[in-house]
């Protein structure tokens, strides 16, 4: 609710600026809405409270081919010629949008929209890293991550919090054979340490919080160091655990070179990507999101810079976002962004409970090698407080006469992280601790930290099981039991419980997350240690994996543009488990809905040879604009230039080229509804595809025509698909009917998610 209660701010704020513009009249009310939005602001000496703003302008003629130094002299012309002390303009975009970031009051934004080219405004926001859980163990595993190739002469941008340029991971030249390609443009900010190198080619701080301390886009945090590894982090051989698993660590693509830009608010991912632009990135991964969903994308600023860096043939993945498991939690869901979800492996960090009724239960457990972890039977506690208070329950409060020299039981949840639990139980006695999960989190064990006590987190049934034991007989005793790293676990891959899951109400209905990856307890470079390695979970690891096999792809295929990339990883992707028998599941444990899996779980080795691409041109994404609604303001703030919708055409979100299907079909009427799409063939060889249809019985789609025949590369063919209720008994309004288009040659199959929702 509260997010909403934002997002209709925003809209107002923006609508009011542009009535304000346009009609050039002072709207009562919007004063007091932006004083409440301009929240961070300063006071100066005036009183007056200044706050970052996100300003789109309109260039006047003579500016479209200015440069840099001439578009923010421009830009100053819009700020306050009254100087409050410090500095107005934040940053200047001459690629990223067309606008400026600037420090203002809220009277000041007031009187700017009165000016000529003025278009909207917009609050800066901070945005939010999608790496849950980072607690670092200085050990090493081998990831079971390995790509095709390398990656070698692609140039991966990464949008976080940060580098650790020591680490080994990335140091020096670290497995990069050849120096950059001629188009890198960038700068590296360490400038005094030999730390970049062939591997980290750029390092940039925008950082306005975390400059004051360290002007240098060192990594404090962690997620930004763990992406940048995740994705094409150096191959590091004979790594180990405690003697356990001896192999290769590395990032989906160890021969990529890294651009980091450091950034946290919305002005200053804008201002990364305005670089990453003029640095002449490939790949750009942006594993942040907004706290808030569904912004409308003519509001979602990170949409709109991310648009200009698509323009340019840049390939941009973004996290999903970890606010799942509810419908409708999704982040970055504009259609020119590859929107990843997080997935389980199959690999867990092994443990058990024993228990001493002779019961083990399964667990996960990251167990120091030393005796500090090992432990005896010790009674079981469950220091439930009074009926009902989840906060006791959850380990927020503990008397030291309930815990003390006990296995502590503690649920997940309660706005605390297991490690905060853990301060908790310790400081009250208790010497080891069992982290059940809710239901919420399911099977899903996305938080295995490393802690001071021993500690075992259990999913949710297997919690259920031990609390009916522990209700049985309040006397039980337990211990925990190390095993290991294990690999083949099943069900793998899962949906991860914290996964965002779609529908997207901002993009007119196209499907999304677009792709799931491996996202769950996964380890890489640490922040802290020049060899130190660290296990995170989130959507964020997950579209790390997914930017590295893009580099991959665009270093093999170099003719595809970021649509036929993103493409060739959607219409191979695997949709079952890796038995081979039953569909993906989610985090209940019972068949994945598409809101979860979208496409379904990568699988690069097939993304390497898809036979076919769905191609989607930038003229296509703005007539998508006008498609959408929005009015030509809107659709020039989000494209970056002057749109009329008239002038351009309007294109319905159900017929952007876009390699899912997702279509709304009237439950009363009886007219079919046909949707467009265009194939274009990625292979030398000719090929002859036919088309299959799987749909449950009360809705029908026929492809026309049914087969297709590619004679050359880069022929392109056109098909319809229209869809029809063909038993009005098996559906009524409010079903989300799932479905898959197939179009199979001999060699290849091109596979299609088909939504259909029953309005
Ligand atoms: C503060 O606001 C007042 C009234 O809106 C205005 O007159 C004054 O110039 C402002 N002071 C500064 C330093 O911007
Ligand atoms: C790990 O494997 C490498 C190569 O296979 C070997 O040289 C090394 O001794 C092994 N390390 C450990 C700790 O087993
Ligand atoms: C870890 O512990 C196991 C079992 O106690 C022992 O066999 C192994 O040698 C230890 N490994 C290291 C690296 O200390
Ligand atoms: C959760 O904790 C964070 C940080 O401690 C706080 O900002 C947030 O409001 C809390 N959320 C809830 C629902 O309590
Ligand atoms: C991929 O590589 C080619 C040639 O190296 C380049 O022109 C293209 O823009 C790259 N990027 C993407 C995302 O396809
Ligand atoms: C948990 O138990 C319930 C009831 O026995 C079962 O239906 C469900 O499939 C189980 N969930 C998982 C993830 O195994
Ligand atoms: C569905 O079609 C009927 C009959 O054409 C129409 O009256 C109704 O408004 C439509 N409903 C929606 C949700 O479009
Ligand atoms: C529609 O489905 C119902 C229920 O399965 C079935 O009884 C009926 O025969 C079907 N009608 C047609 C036209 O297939």
């Amino acid at each position: 609710m509260a997010d909403n209660g934002r997002q209709c701010l925003r809209a107002n704020l923006f609508l009011s600026f542009l009535l304000a513009s346009f009609l050039g009249r002072y709207l009562p009310g919007c004063l007091a809405q932006l004083a409440c939005v301009g929240e961070e602001g300063d006071d100066d000496a005036g009183g007056n409270r200044t706050a970052v703003y996100i300003v789109h302008v309109r260039k006047p003629e003579r500016m479209i081919h200015a440069g840099p130094e001439e578009l923010a002299a421009w830009h100053r012309s819009f700020l306050p010629s009254l100087d409050s002390g410090e500095p107005r303009l934040v940053f200047s975009y001459s690629k990223s949008m067309s606008g400026f970031a600037a420090r203002l009051t809220p009277e000041e934004v007031e009187a700017m929209a009165g000016k000529e080219g003025f278009l909207s405004a917009l609050p800066d926001e901070k945005l939010y890293p999608q790496t849950t859980y980072t607690p670092d163990f200085l050990r090493l595993r081998p990831d079971v991550w390995r790509a095709a190739n390398r990656g070698e002469g692609v140039i991966i941008g990464v949008i976080d919090s940060g580098i650790n340029p020591e680490h080994v991971s990335f140091a020096g030249s670290k497995g990069v054979r050849r120096w950059p390609p001629r188009k890198w443009r960038g700068y590296c900010e360490f400038y005094r340490h030999r730390t970049c190198g062939r591997k980290l080619l750029g390092a940039r701080n925008y950082d306005a919080g975390a400059k004051a301390e360290q002007p240098l886009p060192y990594d404090i945090e962690g997620h930004g160091t763990h992406v940048a590894a995740t994705a094409a982090g150096g191959e590091i051989r004979g790594a180990n655990v405690y003697g356990y698993a001896n192999g290769t660590a590395s990032g989906a693509a160890p021969g990529a070179h890294l651009a980091v830009y450091k950034a946290a608010t919305v002005a200053e991912v804008l201002a990364a990507i305005n670089q990453a632009i003029e640095d002449g990135v490939d790949v750009l991964c942006i594993p942040l999101a907004s706290q808030e969903a569904d912004l409308p994308i003519f509001l979602d600023v990170v949409a709109i810079g991310t648009l200009a860096a698509v323009r340019k043939g840049i390939l941009v993945v973004a996290a999903a976002g970890n606010y799942g498991p509810l419908a409708g939690t999704l982040r970055n869901g504009a259609p020119w962004i590859m929107t990843v979800g997080a997935s389980t492996t199959d690999r867990a960090l092994r443990a058990s409970l024993r228990l001493s009724n002779g019961v083990e239960l399964p667990g996960e457990a990251l167990h120091r090698n030393d005796s500090s972890q090992l432990l005896d039977e010790l009674p079981l506690t469950y220091p439930t407080a009074k009926r009902g208070q989840l906060p006791a329950e959850a380990c927020s409060h503990l008397r030291a006469a309930k815990v003390t020299g006990k296995v502590v039981l503690c649920h997940t949840g309660a706005n605390m992280t297991t490690a905060e639990k853990a301060k908790i139980v310790m400081a009250a006695g208790g010497v080891a601790m069992v982290v059940m999960n809710s239901e919420k989190r399911g099977q899903t064990i996305a938080e295995v930290p490393d802690l001071d006590i021993p500690t075992i987190v259990l999913d949710y049934n297997t919690s259920l099981r031990l609390r009916e034991y522990v209700a049985k007989s309040p006397r039980l005793k337990a211990t925990v039991i190390p095993a290991g790293t294990t690999f083949g676990n099943r069900p793998a891959p899962t949906v991860a419980s914290f996964s965002s899951r779609g529908p997207s109400a901002a993009n007119g209905g196209i499907l999304k997350p677009d792709i799931l990856a491996p996202g769950v307890n996964i380890l890489a470079a640490s922040h802290a240690a020049q060899s130190g390695f660290s296990i995170a979970s989130g959507t964020s690891v997950a579209a790390a994996h997914i930017a590295g096999i893009a580099a991959i792809l665009n270093k093999t295929n170099p003719s595809w543009n970021p649509s036929m990339i993103r493409s060739a990883i959607m219409t191979t992707s695997r949709l079952g488990d890796m038995t081979g028998v039953g569909p993906i599941t989610d985090e209940k444990g019972t068949a994945a809905s598409l809101f979860a899996t979208g496409a379904g779980h990568v699988d690069p080795w097939g993304a390497a040879d898809p036979g076919l691409a769905y191609s989607v041109e930038f003229g296509d994404y703005v007539r998508y604009l006008c498609g959408l609604g929005y009015s030509d303001v809107q659709v020039s703030v989000t494209a970056g230039f002057p749109v009329q919708c008239a002038a351009v055409g309007k294109l319905d979100a159900e017929q952007l080229n876009y390699p899912s299907i997702a279509v709304k079909l009237n439950s009363s009427a009886t007219a079919p509804k046909a949707v467009g799409r265009t194939l274009t063939s990625v292979r030398c060889s000719i090929g002859t595809y036919k088309a299959s249809v799987e749909l449950p019985a009360g809705v029908a789609a026929k492809v026309s025509p049914r087969r297709l025949l590619f004679l050359r590369k880069g022929q392109r063919r056109r098909f319809a698909v229209t869809f029809s209720i063909a038993n009005s008994t098996l559906v009524e309004a409010g079903d989300v009917i799932e479905g898959r288009l197939r179009w199979s040659s001999d060699v290849n199959v091109v596979t299609s998610p088909l939504l259909v929702t029953i309005a």
